[in-house]
C-alpha cells in the first residue's frame, strides 16, 4: 500500500482522497480552507454526494485518512501526490492553471526522491509534458490521470470506473500509479500524457455534442410531428450509438461540460485546427435556453411580463446540490428579463437563486402561479399529487424541459402540458 498526498479537498479531491483510503492506501488530504478541514476532520461533508461521508468517516475512524490545512504535509514523505485542484474557464476561453503552477512550485522542492505528481486536475493536452519541465527534478516524474466522476455517482465511479487512464512519458510512473487503482477491477489504459489529457476533454465535448444534437433534434421533432422518445429510442437500438446521453433538456450545464467545451475549443484554435463541431455544440447550447424561455411565453399567451412562474429544479441536474452554470438558472435570468415573477422549488436548494424566491415544497411554488416549468429531472416531480397542483395554480400550464411529467395523469388533472420534441 502507498502514501498518498491529494492536494485540493473539492468534490474530485475528496472523493479520491476518500476512495483512496478505502482501498487502502494511506491519504493525507490538504486544502486552504481550514474551517472546510476541520470539518472534514470531524467527518462533516459539506457536498452532496452519496457514499462519501460514510467513506470519509471510515478512513478517518481506520486513520487511513487525514486533512491537514496547507500543502506541506500532503508533499513531504509522499510516494505520490494527487492534483486536485480547479482549472476554471480563463479569460480566453483556455483553462487557467494558476493552481496547478502554484502547487507545482511548491511541489518542487518539497517532495521526496521518487515521488511521483499526477496531475488529476483537467488541463490542456501538452501540460503534464510542460509543468515536468517547470518542476524540473530528474528524480520526480509527473504524470497526467484525469478524472471521470460524475457528481453525484463519484464515489461509485471512483471505486467502479469504466476506464483508468494514465499518461506519462516515462511508462514506469504511469504503471505505479495504474497500481494503486489495483481493487477496482478496472480496464486501465496507458498512454503519453498528452494522449491522456486529451481523453478527459473528447470524452465530455462528445457527451455535449451528443445532447446539443438530441436538443436541435427534438426541435426538428415539433416542427414534422415526431416523438423524441420514439426517435431516441429507436436510436437506441444501435449499439454504435449506445443508449445512453440521448434526453433532451433545458441545455447541459454543470461544473464541467461548458468550461471543457470552451477549453478544448481554445486547445484547437491555438493549434490551428479548426473544428466547427465543437464550436456548433457550444452554439447549440447556448441556444437552448432561448428556447425554453420561448416556449414558456408561447405556453402563457404570448408575454412573460407580470406572469407568475413556478419552477421545479434548480440544480444543473439531479441528484446533486450544484447550481454551477446550471441551465435552469440560465432560463430563470432570461424568464425574470422578461418580467416573470418567479419562485421555484429544488430538494438541495434552499437559499434564493438570483430571481428566483425558493419555497420549501412544490405545492407552495404552485400556489396561485400562472405557470410551471420543470427544469431539473428530480423524479419526485413525477410523482406529484397533479389534480391538488392544479387547483392550486391560476392557470393549469406545464412546460416540462425534462420530459418527466406522467404526461395522461397530467393531462387528466386539466393541465395543458408543453414537452421538449412533441410534434
Ligand atoms: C460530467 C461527466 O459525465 C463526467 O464524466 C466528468 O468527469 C464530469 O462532467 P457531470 O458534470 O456530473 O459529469 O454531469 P453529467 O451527468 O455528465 O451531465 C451533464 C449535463 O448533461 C447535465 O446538465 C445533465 O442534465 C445533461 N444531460 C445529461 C441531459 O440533458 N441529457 C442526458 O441524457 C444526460
Amino acid at each position: 500500500m502507498s502514501r498518498i498526498g491529494v492536494i485540493g479537498a473539492g468534490y474530485v479531491g475528496l472523493t479520491t482522497a476518500a476512495c483512496f483510503a478505502r482501498l487502502g492506501h494511506t491519504v493525507v488530504c490538504a486544502d486552504v480552507d481550514e474551517a472546510k478541514v476541520e470539518a472534514l476532520g470531524r467527518a462533516e461533508v459539506g457536498a452532496h454526494e452519496p457514499g462519501l461521508a460514510e467513506l470519509v468517516a471510515e478512513g478517518l475512524r481506520a486513520r487511513r485518512l487525514r486533512f491537514v490545512p496547507g500543502n506541506a504535509e500532503a508533499l513531504s514523505e509522499v510516494d505520490f501526490v494527487f492534483l486536485c485542484v480547479p482549472t476554471p474557464t480563463g479569460a480566453d476561453g483556455a483553462a487557467d492553471l494558476t493552481a496547478v503552477h502554484a502547487v507545482l512550485r511548491e511541489a518542487r522542492d518539497a517532495v521526496a526522491p521518487g515521488c511521483v505528481l499526477v496531475i488529476k486536475s483537467t488541463v490542456p493536452a501538452g501540460t503534464t509534458e510542460r509543468v515536468a519541465a517547470l518542476v524540473g527534478r530528474p528524480d520526480v516524474q509527473v504524470v497526467s490521470n484525469p478524472e471521470f466522476l460524475r457528481e453525484g455517482h463519484a464515489v461509485e465511479d471512483f471505486l467502479r470506473p469504466q476506464r483508468v487512464v494514465v499518461g506519462a512519458e516515462v511508462e514506469e510512473a504511469a504503471r505505479r500509479v495504474v497500481a494503486l487503482y489495483e481493487g477496482t477491477g478496472a480496464p486501465t489504459l496507458v498512454t503519453g500524457s498528452a494522449s491522456a489529457e486529451l481523453v478527459k476533454y473528447a470524452s465530455n465535448c462528445f457527451l455535449a455534442m451528443k445532447l446539443s444534437y438530441v436538443n436541435s433534434l427534438a426541435e426538428l421533432c415539433e416542427h414534422v410531428g415526431a416523438d423524441i422518445a420514439d426517435v431516441t429510442e429507436g436510436m437506441r437500438l444501435d449499439d454504435r450509438i449506445g443508449a445512453s446521453f440521448l434526453e433532451p433538456g433545458p441545455g447541459w450545464g454543470g461544473s464541467c461540460f461548458p468550461k471543457d467545451t470552451r477549453a478544448l475549443l481554445s486547445t484547437a484554435e491555438k493549434a490551428d485546427v479548426d473544428f466547427p463541431l465543437l464550436r456548433a455544440t457550444i452554439g447549440t447550447n447556448g441556444h437552448q435556453a432561448h428556447r425554453v424561455v420561448a416556449m414558456v411565453r408561447e405556453a402563457v399567451g404570448g408575454s412573460l411580463d407580470g406572469v407568475r412562474l413556478g419552477l421545479l429544479g434548480l440544480t444543473f441536474k439531479a441528484g446533486t446540490d450544484d447550481l454551477r452554470d446550471s441551465p435552469a438558472l440560465a432560463v430563470a435570468a432570461l424568464l425574470a428579463e422578461e418580467g416573470a415573477r418567479l419562485t421555484g422549488y429544488d430538494p438541495c436548494v434552499e437559499a434564493d437563486c438570483g430571481p428566483v424566491t425558493v419555497l420549501d415544497s412544490p405545492e407552495a411554488v404552485a400556489e396561485g402561479v400562472d405557470g410551471l416549468v420543470v427544469l431539473t429531472e428530480w423524479p419526485e416531480f413525477a410523482e406529484l399529487d397533479w389534480p391538488n397542483v392544479a387547483a392550486a395554480m391560476s392557470h393549469q400550464v406545464i412546460v416540462d424541459t425534462r420530459n418527466l411529467l406522467p404526461g395522461d395523469k397530467v393531462t387528466e388533472a386539466g393541465f395543458r402540458l408543453v414537452s421538449l420534441g412533441r410534434g
